[in-house]
């Protein structure tokens, strides 16, 4: 992280030392530093400039208000995925005009909510999503504007479980199913149906996948372009990786102005973890150090529950102690949680500077698919979230209390 140094031997993100942070807030707690999160939402519209898109922030990454709040006055809108997301970036002051609305099971309720509120556009995942926004649409005596969300049938060479552009992924419409659908466009009465997008996987490190998605999107624009279509919007999604990335994102504008550029459409972006990920770190303190006779365990007091990474897609996030040790600890180790599962594993390392007891680490790259996905597993209540710019703390999520976590199940337990 950008903004994260030892300064005397003791870690500070911006100009606080984290050390200070932990004596005003038990851990873990998520932080996030202001100034990356700046630098990376304008780094990532210069890179895009050329294109003039719509910038839509994935919320899926991380949804805090306050973050939000930052980043829709740079000027992005949000991509959704549900009702609460929605209503999230709503509560965040982002206009339903620069909303999309993704998803691949939205329900009635939710398309409802969102036509109701005049969605910027709904990419479309199946033929029948299409009647239900008509239908409701019809109800409404309202047009909503919608895209088709094409499944290319790319592989995108990320995780598995976060590759969504095959014919293998529930995600998308295969292309001869949505070329008839654009074909029969005339018969919708209460849609607009001017768009199409895709979303090919995430955490994306070659630029070769979305070389090859561009190459079947031109292809099928113009087969839409042939059938007297103009298309208004091209959402290209996000999935760029902000780590180890073998391209520069410019590269990927210049490609898309290049094979795309000719249909005048308005391309949208969908990024989230390459705008927050290494904008956040979990801290958490060291409750117990044991040895199996196999290993050092280093047990922390943040667990699956608060970053489900590691566990679930076998993410390495890097850790560090926020006082900086010169002397290192040659014995295979693995840091890991509190959670009763043996997947509550944060690191496997073959030596780790020399901690005990009671000091703080943190883990890094938090920032997406962090807090967004954690949970109360084991009864843990959710971590606070904190923002530091310069040399002010504030926090923009307080720790969750065990009375928030009880309340609806008290209500009708006796
Ligand atoms: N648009 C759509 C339609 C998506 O499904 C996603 C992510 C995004 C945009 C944003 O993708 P990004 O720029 O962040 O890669 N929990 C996983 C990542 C799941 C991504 C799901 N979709 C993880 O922690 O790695």
């Amino acid at each position: 992280m950008k903004y994260l140094n030892y300064a005397e031997s003791c870690l500070e993100i911006e100009q606080v030392s984290i050390e200070h942070i932990t004596q005003d807030h038990p851990t873990p707690f998520y932080c996030y530093s202001k100034k990356v999160l700046i630098e990376n939402i304008s780094d990532f519209f210069e890179s895009v400039k050329i294109l003039d898109p719509k910038v839509c922030y994935s919320l899926k990454a991380n949804s805090n208000i306050s973050l939000l709040k930052l980043l829709s006055s740079y000027g992005t809108g949000a991509d959704v995925v549900s009702e609460g997301e929605f209503r999230k970036a709503m509560e965040s002051g982002i206009k339903p005009s620069d909303i999309v609305f993704s998803g691949v099971g939205k329900t009635d309720e939710e398309l409802t909510f969102a036509i109701k509120n005049n969605c910027f556009q709904i990419n479309i995942e199946s033929g029948s999503e299409i009647l239900r926004v008509e239908k409701i649409a019809n109800q409404m005596s309202k047009t909503q504007s919608i895209a088709i969300r094409l499944n290319p049938d790319v592989d995108s060479k990320t995780h598995e479980k976060i590759t969504t552009g095959t014919k293998e992924n529930k995600f998308g419409i295969p292309l001869h199913e949505a070329l008839q659908i654009f074909k029969d466009k005339n018969k919708y009465k209460n849609v607009d149906l001017n768009g199409i997008a895709v979303h090919i996987g995430s955490d994306i490190k070659t630029l070769k996948p979305f070389l090859k998605t561009l190459k079947i999107l031109k292809d099928f624009c113009e087969k839409i372009r042939s059938l007297g279509i103009e298309l208004n919007t091209i959402d290209l999604g996000g999935g760029l990786s902000p780590h180890e990335r073998e391209f520069d994102i410019k590269e990927f504008a210049l490609a898309t102005k290049k094979e795309l550029g000719e249909f005048n459409a308005k391309f949208i972006f969908e990024p989230g973890r390459i705008i927050s990920a290494d904008a956040g770190i979990l801290v958490t303190k060291i409750v117990s150090i044991k040895d199996s006779g196999a290993k050092k365990f280093i047990i922390l007091d943040a667990g699956m529950n608060d970053l489900i990474r590691p566990a679930l897609y076998d993410a390495s996030h890097e850790i560090l102690p926020i006082k900086e040790s010169t002397k290192i600890s040659k014995i295979p180790t693995e840091i890991v949680g509190p959670i009763c599962e043996s997947s509550d594993s944060f690191l496997k390392v073959d030596e780790f500077p020399d901690v005990s007891e009671g000091d703080y680490l943190v883990i890094m790259n938090a920032g997406a698919y962090g807090a967004s996905m954690s949970s109360n597993y084991n009864i843990r209540p959710l971590a606070a979230e904190l923002l530091i710019d310069k040399d002010r703390v504030k926090i923009i999520r307080k720790k969750q209390s065990f009375d928030e976590l009880f309340h609806n199940e008290k209500e009708i337990s006796n």
